[in-house]
């Protein structure tokens, strides 16, 4: 148990805060990191990111899998030295949701990224209504409710934080509300 953070050092192994990072959490990473779950309690951050409104494209390069329903992109939002990282979910025809991006069981992230190791990528349980990250299969309702009955490898968790967002079919964008 790291004294520092409270947390187990083979949680330690993937944790980070920084997009560039995942890269690094390769598959031996995500494998390091699954021998360790069914861990109770949250390790990561539940924080909400306060900035001014903000539009983007669908078109926007990256964002490609919100062209179809149910797919899931990371976007990443700045103002300033404030920025916050999102995952962005086409939940409809004419629907877009806002999870953060970090996860609150580990701070990894939820929307698939560069070195995102393949079967670790969040997925959206449109039945449910849900989000699900890849890591450890937490999951979280729309308003943002961790599901314990959807969650297989996870107990506990706390909440993740979900912002406002509009959609406008006809010029293909998407705007954010913090
Ligand atoms: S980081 Fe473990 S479930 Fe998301």
């Amino acid at each position: 148990m790291s004294e520092k953070t409270g947390i187990p050092p083979c949680m330690l192994v993937a944790m980070t805060r920084r997009r560039a990072l995942m890269s690094a959490a390769t598959a031996a990473g995500a494998l390091g990191l699954a021998a360790c779950v069914d861990l109770p309690g949250e390790f990561g951050s539940v924080e909400r990111v306060d900035i001014a409104p903000q539009t983007f494209s669908l078109d926007d390069e990256g964002l490609e899998a919100l062209a179809t329903v149910g797919g899931i992109a990371y976007l990443k939002l700045e103002e300033g030295d404030q920025s916050v990282e999102l995952a962005i979910v086409r939940a409809g025809e004419d629907e877009l949701l806002a999870f953060n991006h970090l996860c609150p069981h580990a701070n990894l992230g939820i929307a698939p990224v560069d070195g995102t190791p393949d079967g670790f990528e969040g997925v959206w349980l449109a039945d449910e209504r849900a989000i699900q990250c890849g890591w450890h299969k937490s999951a979280f309702k729309e308003d943002g409710t961790y599901v314990d009955d959807l969650s297989p490898e996870t107990t506990g968790i706390a909440n993740i934080a979900v912002y406002d967002i509009t959609f406008d079919r006809d010029t293909n964008t998407g705007t954010v509300a913090f």
